[in-house]
């Protein structure tokens, strides 16, 4: 069976590498066919010789070996080893130097891991295992050298020519041919290596660091993308400025570029001075991007360019410390886009985000710690978990710390560490002495797996104007893990009286209160806390800015839950309180819908909304994430047994209602919103077409002509993305003729770009419509779908089974096998993006017998395919 196939990596294996690499020196003669490189390495040996020298084993795939020398002699046939995925010679000199050539075929390379083909380019993707398809190599992070590349190609259709660092020389060859050198002065480990070669046209401005050195600043694209570049260009100054204010952190190299490509696996890539993204997160303008595109290319841009400092001048040692940049670098950018728009709104955004996605993988048959133990292939490990709670655990270290022993923290680890690989262990050990804080306990967190449960009780003694809360912890078991011991966990809250006002908070044995919001740190399984100097029983606010990944029980009333959503002082306990308020609504009456019963939505839910939408004094931005009902994803978290058309049909009932019964309040806040200035990215207005575009939402949800007339009238009138996208958005899940009018118009409109009509894709698969499945089966015979291309497949496979639960989990069991069919396909082309399309398929326990019948024989029928590859191999064994 495959299972020998595929070996597992432990982390307790880890061996310092026996050989080292100092200086690198590659030379490609580049060509989408063919494409020869010759590997120039300064090797020294790493371990004790004195039972002899180990082998050197180099890593390589998919590479024709020419030729193969060592300080400059042919290596003898019988002194090495060839097979499909290393290279090994048997017994290495002390220090030598080795000569590789290798061939590659570019544009055969589906994979898009190594270096391929994207439209007019070549382009290369190296993390976490890609350089081992460019050359044979010791690919691993904790070997860092000093590289040198020289780029020979045809000048015509290559004119730009882009590695790391500096260049150091260029000119032309025979034969309608050039060079350039490049050099990039920072070891660095094999997967920050770049390239990129192709017909490309470039924006620049200068950027002036704190300490006064000119950085050169370029993106380049295709050219018919050459105005989309402005606002990445605005964002990575924003972003430099930031790092330099923030964390004293300044750039180190003479120029920063940025390339977009059409065809990428991922987000973007913090190759050193030459990322390369995905051409989503680089390209915008006025016309085709929506609101939300543009904060995402910004939040992006700086991640990446976080990552110098945090991923590139300080790396990972091996990959299981992954989220030692990743969730750092995570922390970092979304801290960023804090600053840039509103920070409770973003904080709100981030966890539902993390909870949506990152707590149903916890939950289920692939949970792994932030730092995982073992993994077959590391590119599965790019998770939500790795990613998103282990930004969470920074941001716990900081609540823990406060920001200026944080801050001392990241100083310390920056002069401790730079120009090293280290671990994870090692950053947390300079928070604890920054600190002085022992975080032993608090390493749990990336250690054991599974979203911590809090349960709160409380008790008031009037008699002593006492108050205690009780807090007991408990983690679920996940694979491997069984038992768990306590976290560390900071518990930010503070306490309201029945007016509202916050109490200066005591604890028994303290002198004097201290301030009205605090953390409390919980270490042991239960813990008590109590209060002293307290008048009359108060209303626990707790989790403020959701201080730790965790769910948290405490049974609150409707009239405590209202208090805190109209008093608190916390944004993020504000907007939750609205958001238990309205799954404890949903839940119930998806139990009446299951139960048979007719359901109804109370008053009280009415009047709130009513009396929400009636006031002007609150950020639109943030009053629409309150007025937005969880979504069905998480509301299916909250049941024992998902039935998402019970879900479904219980939120619509929800949502219609709304519509109806305040029909006149939200006409009136939509033309309040309505625009009284042309678009402007810019405009300090998203908020306002946020909750115009989420009002239209609820008429729509009541039905009648009225809404969908309102809907085309924008969609015609719209000078901007966002807006003619909410309504195009509202139109698709309609079953009017304007549906099928405005798609028609919108395609004719944005056919020639690919970002726009990744969209038009999406937002077909998102339809509510019972229609959906045969829509999106005939999307797939498009002219313009495409398996190849990552961004078209998410667009259309990905939305469909990831965003739209009640269309995919159809009873009937279509969309499991359109699933697994578009998996087996993709699984032959680019095996990274087919096992992302794996997700939904892993949460079939949470089913009902019949749709976990379904789905079994799914990833049954994906694991009897011959050749399966690794990635998608795992994933699939796994969920089983
Ligand atoms: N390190 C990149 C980031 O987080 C992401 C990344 C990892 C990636 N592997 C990749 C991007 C493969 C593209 C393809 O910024
Ligand atoms: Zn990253």
């Amino acid at each position: 069976m495959s299972q020998c196939q595929h070996q597992t990596i432990h982390q307790k294996d880890y061996k310092v590498p026996d050989y080292l690499v100092d200086t690198v020196e590659l030379t490609f003669d580049l060509s989408p066919e063919d494409t020869r490189v010759l590997s120039r390495l300064a090797i020294r040996s790493n371990h004790d010789r004195s039972n002899g020298a180990s082998p050197l084993v180099l890593d390589g795939e998919e590479l024709t070996l020419v030729s193969l020398k060592l300080d400059g002699v042919e290596v003898k046939r019988d002194a090495y080893r060839v097979d499909d995925a290393s290279l090994t010679l048997l017994a290495p000199p002390e220090s030598f130097v080795l000569e590789v050539e290798t061939r590659i075929k570019p544009k055969e390379n589906s994979a898009l891991s190594g270096l391929y083909a994207s439209g007019p380019m070549l382009c290369t993707q190296c993390e976490a295992e890609g350089f081992r398809r460019i050359t044979y190599f010791t690919d691993r992070p904790d070997v860092m050298a000093v590289y040198t590349v020289t780029l020979r190609a045809d000048k015509a259709s290559c004119p730009v020519l882009l590695a790391n660092g500096n260049l150091v020389d260029r000119g032309d060859l025979p034969d309608g041919r050039h060079f350039a050198v490049w050099h990039d002065p920072f070891k660095k480990p094999s997967y920050l290596f770049a390239v990129v070669a192709g017909d490309l046209v470039h924006i620049a401005d200068r950027f002036t660091t704190m300490s006064g050195r000119a950085v050169q600043l370029e993106i380049y694209v295709e050219e018919r993308n050459k105005d989309k570049c402005e606002h990445a260009l605005r964002s990575l100054m924003r972003a430099m400025r930031w790092d330099e204010e923030k964390f004293g952190r300044e750039y180190d190299l003479d120029t920063y570029m940025v390339v977009a490509v059409d065809d990428f696996n991922m987000g973007a890539m913090e190759n050193k001075g030459l990322n390369v993204f995905n051409s989503r997160y680089v390209l915008a303008s006025p016309e085709s991007a929506t609101d939300d595109d543009y904060e995402a290319i910004e939040e992006v841009i700086g991640h990446e360019y976080f990552h110098n400092w945090t991923g590139n001048r300080i790396t990972c040692r091996d990959w299981f410390q992954l989220s030692l940049k990743e969730g750092l670098t995570i922390f970092r950018d979304q801290e960023f886009s804090a600053d840039m728009q509103s920070r409770p709104v973003k904080r709100i955004a981030d966890v539902k985000s993390l909870r949506s996605a990152q707590f149903a993988e916890d939950a289920g048959p692939l949970a792994h710690p932030v730092r995982p133990e073992s993994y077959v292939e590391i590119n599965n490990f790019y998770s939500m978990t790795v990613y998103h709670k282990g930004g969470e655990v920074i941001r716990m270290l900081q609540t823990l710390l406060g920001r200026e022993a944080f801050r001392a923290g990241m100083d310390l680890y920056f002069e401790r560490h730079d120009g090293q690989a280290v671990r994870v262990d090692e950053f947390v050990q300079a928070m604890a002495d920054a600190g002085k804080r022992d975080l032993s306990q608090f390493m749990l967190w990336y250690d054991q797996a599974g979203t911590p449960v809090l349960t709160v009780s409380d008790d008031y003694r009037p008699e002593s104007g006492s108050y205690t809360l009780t807090v007991t912890q408990s983690c679920p078991s996940t694979p491997g893990q069984p038992e768990k011991k306590p976290f560390h966990i900071p518990l930010a809250m503070g306490l309201l009286d029945r007016d509202g006002n916050e109490l200066p908070l005591q604890l028994a044995g303290e002198a004097a209160a201290a301030g009205t919001s605090r953390v409390l740190e919980l270490r042991g399984e239960t813990e008590t806390f109590t209060f002293a100097g307290i008048k009359e029983r108060p209303v626990p606010s707790l989790l403020r800015n959701f201080s730790a990944p965790v769910k948290l029980q405490y049974p609150y009333s409707d009239e405590d839950l209202n208090l805190l959503m109209t008093r608190d002082s916390d944004p993020f306990v504000r907007w939750e309180a609205g958001q238990v308020q309205a799954v404890k609504l949903i839940m119930g009456l998806t139990g009446e819908i299951q139960a048979g019963r007719q359901a109804q939505v109370p008053e009280s839910f009415i009047e709130s909304f009513r009396r929400l939408l009636a006031d002007d004094s609150q950020d639109r931005a943030f009053l629409a994430e309150t007025l937005t009902l969880p979504a069905e994803s998480y509301l299916a978290e909250q049941m024992a047994v998902i039935d998402p058309d019970a879900i479904h049909q219980a939120r619509e009932l929800v949502r219609s209602t709304v519509g109806r019964r305040l029909w006149s309040e939200l006409t009136a806040v939509r033309a309040a919103c309505a625009p009284k200035a042309p678009y402007r990215p810019d405009d300090g207005l998203a908020g306002c077409r946020r909750l115009k575009n989420l009002c239209l939402a609820y008429l729509m949800a009541a039905g009648g002509q009225e809404a969908i007339d309102a809907c085309m009238a924008q969609y015609r009138s719209a000078d901007n993305m966002t807006d003619s996208l909410g309504a195009l958005a509202q139109l698709t899940s309609c079953a009017c003729p304007e549906r099928d009018e405005a798609l028609a118009s919108f395609y004719d409109c944005w056919r020639g770009d690919r970002g726009v009509i990744d969209k038009w894709f999406t937002h077909q698969a998102l339809s509510r419509l019972p229609d959906t499945m045969d829509r999106v089966l005939a999307l797939l015979e498009h002219p313009d779908f495409d398996l190849r291309n990552p961004n078209r497949v998410r667009s259309l496979v990905g939305a469909f089974s990831q965003g739209n639960q009640v269309r995919f989990h159809d009873a009937g069991g279509r969309g499991y096998r359109f699933l697994a069919d578009q998996i087996l396909r993709l699984n032959a082309i680019n095996p990274q993006i087919a096992a992302r399309m794996l997700t939904p398929f892993s949460r079939w326990r949470r089913y009902d017998a019949h749709r976990q019948e379904l789905m079994k024989k799914e990833l049954e029928r994906i694991l009897a395919e011959p050749g399966l590859a690794r990635d998608v191999y795992e994933l699939a064994a796994k969920s089983l």
